[in-house]
C-alpha cells in the first residue's frame, strides 16, 4: 500500500472544499508542515497552535496575516491596523475600541441587531430561500455599519468590496487586480466618510475614533488621523462582516447533517450558545492566520528560523483528538471546558467581536428555528466560498 504524500496546500479546491482529512494527517505526520515550494510552516496541533497564538514574540502579526503579505513582506503603509500590530502599539490602538465591544455594551446594540435580523427573515419566501444569500450574507455587515455610522444605503455595497477583496480563485496567492480594487474602494469610501463626520460628528464609532487620543511610542498623545480611522474602520467592517455570514450558513449545513442536534435545540432554546460554540470548534470560519517567525523555534525535531510564515490553523487544532473528546463529532452539549476553542483566535489578538459575533449569532439561529423548526437542504444548490482564511458556503 503506498500513502500519498502529504500536501497542504490553502489555495487548492480541496482546501476549500474539506481541509479536514489533510489536518488529521498533518497533526500526526507532521505536527510542523513545511512547504519547500512556498517556503512556509504550518502548526496544526492544538497544543502548538494554542501556544503561538499566544506568543507575540516568537509569532509576529506586524508583517501581516497571510500568507503572501509574510512572504514578500508586502503590508501597505495604508492597510495598517491593529490587526498587522505587535504589543506596545497593538495594545495601544486596540484600547480604542475595547470599551465599545464589552459585553455589557453589545448587549445595548440587542435590539437593533433583532430588528435588522428580523427585517431580512421578513423577506424571504420560507418555502424554499438561500439561507446565505438572503440572510447570513446580508445581517452582520448591516450591524457593523450601524456601529460604525455607515449610512443604511452604502452597506451592501460594502460587503460586495470585501468580498471582492477577500476571493482568490483555486491556486491564487497574491492578490490581483480585483482584489485591490476592492481595497482602494473601501479606503476611498471610508476617507469620504470620515471627512464628512469630522464636518459633522454624530454618535457613531467614526466620530468617536475621531474624537480619541492615542498614546505613541514617544509617551505623548496625539489624535488618529484618516489613515489610521480609515485603517480600523477597514478591518471592522471587514471582520465584521465575512465571518457571522459563515458561521451561520455552516450552522445551518451542520444541523442538516446532524438532525437530532437540531432537536435538541427546538427542545431546549437555552442550548442556542452552546451550539453556536460548537459550530464555531466544529467548523470555524476562520480557517488559519498566518504569523512571521522572529527567531528560531524547535518545535517537534524541525527548527522554523526567523522570517518565515507560520500558519496557525486553528481550525485543525478545533478537531484535534487530543484536546477534545471525539473531536470529528459535531455535538452541542459536548464538554466545553476540556480545551480552548480557537475559533476566535486567542491570545492578544483574540476576536474584538466576539461578544457581538455571539449575540448576533445567537438571535439568527432563534430565529431561523422559529422559522424553519424542520426544513431540508438542497444540496446541489450549495457551493463552498474560496477566499483567504474564511471558509464556508
Ligand atoms: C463568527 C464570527 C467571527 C469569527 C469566527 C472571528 C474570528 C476572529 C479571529 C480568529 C481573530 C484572530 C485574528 C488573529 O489572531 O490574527 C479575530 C480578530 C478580530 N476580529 Fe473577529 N471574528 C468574528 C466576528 C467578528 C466581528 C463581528 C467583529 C466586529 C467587530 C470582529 C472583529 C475582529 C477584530 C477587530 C479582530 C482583530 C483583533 C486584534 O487584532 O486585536 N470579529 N476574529
Amino acid at each position: 500500500m503506498t500513502t500519498a504524500p502529504l500536501v497542504f496546500d490553502p489555495f487548492s479546491d480541496e482546501f476549500f472544499t474539506d481541509p479536514y482529512p489533510t489536518y488529521r494527517r498533518m497533526r500526526a505526520e507532521a505536527p510542523v508542515y513545511y512547504d519547500e515550494r512556498q517556503g512556509f510552516y504550518a502548526l496544526s496541533r492544538h497544543r502548538d497552535v494554542a501556544a503561538a497564538f499566544k506568543d507575540h514574540e516568537t509569532y509576529s502579526s506586524a508583517r501581516g496575516i497571510d500568507l503572501a503579505m509574510v512572504k514578500n513582506d508586502s503590508l501597505p503603509a495604508e492597510s495598517r491596523s491593529m490587526i498587522f500590530m505587535d504589543p506596545p502599539e497593538h495594545r495601544r490602538m486596540r484600547s480604542l475600541v475595547n470599551k465599545v465591544f464589552t459585553p455589557r455594551a453589545i448587549t445595548a446594540l440587542k435590539g437593533t441587531v433583532t430588528e435588522l435580523i428580523e427585517y431580512r427573515l421578513t423577506e424571504v419566501d420560507n418555502a424554499q430561500f438561500d439561507v446565505v444569500a438572503e440572510f447570513s450574507a446580508l445581517f452582520p455587515v448591516e450591524v457593523i455599519s450601524t456601529v460604525l455610522g455607515v449610512p443604511a444605503e452604502h452597506r451592501q455595497q460594502i460587503r460586495e468590496w470585501v468580498d471582492g477583496s477577500l476571493h482568490r480563485r483555486p491556486g491564487q496567492i497574491e492578490m490581483d487586480e480585483t482584489n485591490w480594487e476592492a481595497v482602494t474602494q473601501i479606503g476611498t469610501f471610508y476617507y469620504d466618510l470620515i471627512q464628512e463626520r469630522r464636518r459633522h460628528p454624530r454618535d457613531d464609532m467614526i466620530s468617536g475614533l475621531i474624537a480619541a487620543q492615542v498614546e505613541r511610542d514617544d509617551g505623548g498623545t496625539t489624535q488618529l488621523d484618516d489613515i489610521e480611522i480609515t485603517g480600523f474602520a477597514t478591518l471592522l467592517g471587514g471582520a465584521g462582516a465575512e465571518t457571522v455570514t459563515k458561521l451561520v450558513g455552516n450552522a445551518i449545513v451542520q444541523f442538516a447533517r446532524n438532525p437530532e442536534q437540531w432537536h435538541k435545540l427546538l427542545d431546549d432554546r437555552s442550548r442556542v450558545s452552546a451550539a453556536i460554540e460548537e459550530v464555531l470548534r466544529y467548523e470555524a470560519p476562520a480557517q488559519y492566520n498566518v504569523r512571521c517567525s522572529l527567531k528560531d523555534v524547535h518545535l517537534h525535531g524541525v527548527t522554523i528560523p526567523p522570517g518565515k510564515p507560520v500558519f496557525l490553523l486553528g481550525g485543525s487544532a478545533n478537531r484535534d483528538p487530543d484536546a477534545f473528546t471525539d473531536a470529528d463529532k459535531f455535538d452541542i452539549d459536548r464538554d466545553r471546558s476540556e480545551a480552548q476553542n480557537l475559533g476566535f483566535g486567542y491570545g492578544v489578538h483574540s476576536c474584538l467581536g466576539a461578544a457581538l459575533a455571539r449575540m448576533e449569532s445567537a438571535i439568527a439561529l432563534e430565529k431561523l428555528l422559529d422559522l424553519m423548526p424542520r426544513y431540508e437542504v438542497v444540496w446541489d444548490g450549495c457551493k463552498r466560498v474560496s477566499m483567504q482564511n474564511v471558509a464556508g458556503w
